[in-house]
């Protein structure tokens, strides 16, 4: 049922368009509480005696983008990783404080991490194809987690997703060949194919444009905006042009702490902190 309703699933236009249309006056930047996806309230979070992220307490709504900017080593991919625990491997990580995903503190100990990566997928600055076919690429998450699917489901299934990232077009029935082959910019598809076929709610976004050419690079962008109808996208990113583009609101930290959190607009154009905009100037980071 939930595939069917998404299969059937056209996009006119990018919001990117539709956002040049005309300027509109901003409300305060608040995200209401059914609007949220994720809420860190009061989050701390060490690597054995550092503490990396001071007391953090914010709110990420749904289907939108939100972009984390800040100096290198100021915390974002560790705010990232906090989304789906994937920070638990590192061993001395701890976190203190909770966040919580559609209703649910992650940091309780009845949670399933497998159920949380599912409805919280990750894409990483690397593209990480895997060493088989691209079809078995896309189709790894629905086999790991058995959904119940017949083959000609599991099929729709991955065409549909290859389809979303603009892939099915691109390689045709040629899904046979290995995901590794593919161009850099066609593996970032690729993962994010893979990452949609098992359904998330959330996708968090590692500097996933950093390492490919300019023209991929914009695809994926335009890609991400495309995502933000149907997923809540978290984007982690040095590039504050691409910030500026593409993510609703932006949150700026520095040194572990969040210093400001607003409607892109305001962030770019009207920030109220001196450190915000001396960053966004460029006079550090
Ligand atoms: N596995 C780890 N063990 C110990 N310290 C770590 C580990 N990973 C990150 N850190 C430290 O935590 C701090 C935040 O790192 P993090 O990777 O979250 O920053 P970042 O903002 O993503 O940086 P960059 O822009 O360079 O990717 C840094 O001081 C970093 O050195
Ligand atoms: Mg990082």
């Amino acid at each position: 049922m939930m595939i069917k309703k998404e299969l059937n699933f056209k996009y006119k236009y990018s919001r990117a368009e539709e956002q040049m249309s005309e300027t509109i006056e901003l409300p305060e930047f608040e995200v209401a509480e059914e609007n949220t996806a994720v809420e860190f309230k009061n989050f701390n979070f060490y690597y054995g005696t550092k503490q990396v992220l001071f007391d953090i307490s914010m709110r990420i709504p749904k289907n939108s983008i939100t972009a984390v900017i800040g100096p290198s080593g100021c915390g974002k991919s560790t705010l990232l990783r906090s989304i789906n625990r994937m920070n638990d491997t590192i061993s001395g990580a701890r976190a203190d404080g909770s966040v919580v995903v559609s209703g649910t503190d992650i940091y309780s100990d009845k949670i399933d991490l497998i159920e949380l990566r599912t409805k919280v997928g990750m894409i990483f600055q690397r593209p990480t194809a895997f060493p088989m076919s691209i079809f078995d690429n896309v189709a790894y998450g629905p086999r790991i987690h058995k959904m119940p699917l017949t083959k000609d489901e599991l099929t729709d299934l991955v065409h549909w997703a290859l389809d979303r990232v603009g892939l099915l077009n691109e390689l045709g029935d040629n899904l046979d060949k290995s995901g590794t082959e593919l161009s850099g910019g066609q593996q970032q598809r690729l993962c994010i194919a893979r990452a949609i076929a098992v359904f998330p709610e959330i996708i968090l976004f590692d500097e996933p444009t950093s390492n490919l050419d300019p023209i991929s690079a914009n695809r994926v962008e335009k890609l991400i905006v495309e995502l933000s109808r149907d997923y809540t996208v978290v984007i982690v990113t040095h590039s504050l042009s691409q910030a500026a583009r593409i993510a609703d609101q932006t949150a700026f930290f520095y040194n572990g702490h969040l210093i400001e959190y607003d409607w892109s607009a305001n962030i770019f154009e009207r920030p109220k902190h001196p450190q915000t905009e001396a960053y966004i100037n460029g006079r550090f980071g």
